[in-house]
């Protein structure tokens, strides 16, 4: 017997960044179920009920106490993928959305400009490896998300100070990424926001105030005027065909880009985000929304 899909679950680990995906699920008459991971038991002989089931873990979950929620998610993928359900945003991506490693060396060998990256493992090489970048440089997490750990130094002392201050937090999955610094030509990084092979919108964030901490959820908001966020009109660029030729290469359904143009004439492509969330000043403002565009397309894989 033919089973009908009929609800959406959406995998996650932070209720708080929910609620703008269920008015959007709500508004285009969308079945949706959220799916809290981090805990529980999962049947490995059950079957999968009928539904279309979308992955938005997101690499940071470790940081809000789910320190299980990314392999509880494996766990949860693997069975769904291996049960032939249909999954948006499945293993491929999820190891993407946990290991920056994985993002630079898939963009750079799709032909990408990235920044010149250095992997720590553990932390007895650090300096070392410091030592073997151009100043300013940048030191980010592996397994990142929100910028978390994302910091600049201007020297290998001001790093070496830094390794030893209170402040200083290991990456959860002990590799640290030692990475040019790419210098923009304007204060501003762009993301170009994909859903289901399409154009969504892209978005600048301003990196002029120097934070480097840049979640657009509305869960992250401080109160910043002008705002940090803001829709990037009449975005034309090739590199937006780029990277839904790569996103469709690597199965990734739902995700952002974000490059930096450099002052030295280049495209950076750094960060591919699978779980982003969309800043509600730019939805207020934009020709088409992130959330509603996702109900759209999973509402039409559920008709599938
Ligand atoms: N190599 C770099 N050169 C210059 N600026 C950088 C570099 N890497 C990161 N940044 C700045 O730090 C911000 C956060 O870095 P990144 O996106 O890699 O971290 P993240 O943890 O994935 O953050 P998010 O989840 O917000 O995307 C970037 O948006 C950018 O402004
Ligand atoms: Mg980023």
């Amino acid at each position: 017997m033919r089973r009908q899909p009929s609800t959406v679950y959406v995998l996650h680990e932070n209720p708080d960044w929910y609620p703008p995906f269920a008015a959007a699920f709500d508004a285009e008459g969308v079945p949706h179920e959220p799916w809290l991971l981090g805990d529980g038991t999962l049947d490995l002989n059950a079957v999968p009920p009928p539904g279309v089931f979308w992955s938005r873990m997101s690499a940071s979950a470790h940081t809000r106490g789910h320190v299980h929620a990314k392999d509880h998610t494996r766990a949860v993928l693997a069975w769904l993928e291996a049960s032939g359900a249909r999954v948006v945003n499945g293993r491929r991506v999820l190891e993407l959305e946990v290991s920056k490693i994985d993002q630079l060396t898939a963009l750079e060998a799709a032909g990408f400009d990235v920044p010149y990256t250095l992997a720590v493992v553990g932390s007895g090489d650090l300096l070392a490896a410091a030592r073997k970048l151009p100043a300013p440089f940048v030191s980010k997490h592996n397994q990142g998300g929100k910028g978390l750990g994302v910091k600049r130094f201007d020297s290998v002392e001001e790093y070496a100070e830094y390794l030893e201050s209170p402040g200083y937090q290991p990456p959860v999955d002990g590799i640290t990424l030692l990475q040019e610094y790419v210098r923009p030509a304007e204060p501003f990084i762009t993301r170009v926001e994909l859903v289901g092979g399409e154009l969504v919108y892209a978005i600048t964030a301003d990196v002029g105030r120097g934070g480097f901490e840049l979640c657009p959820a509305d869960a992250c908001a401080v109160d910043d005027d002008p705002p940090l966020f803001a829709l990037r009109k009449d975005f034309d660029h090739p590199v937006i065909g780029r990277y839904l030729d790569f996103a469709a290469a690597h199965g990734i359904e739902i995700a952002g880009f974000e490059f930096i143009e450099s002052a030295d004439g280049r495209l950076v492509t750094y960060d591919v985000n699978t779980n982003t969330n969309y800043n509600p000043d730019v939805e207020a403002t934009a020709p088409r929304s992130g959330p509603r565009m996702i109900a759209q397309f999973l509402g039409r894989l559920l008709e599938q």
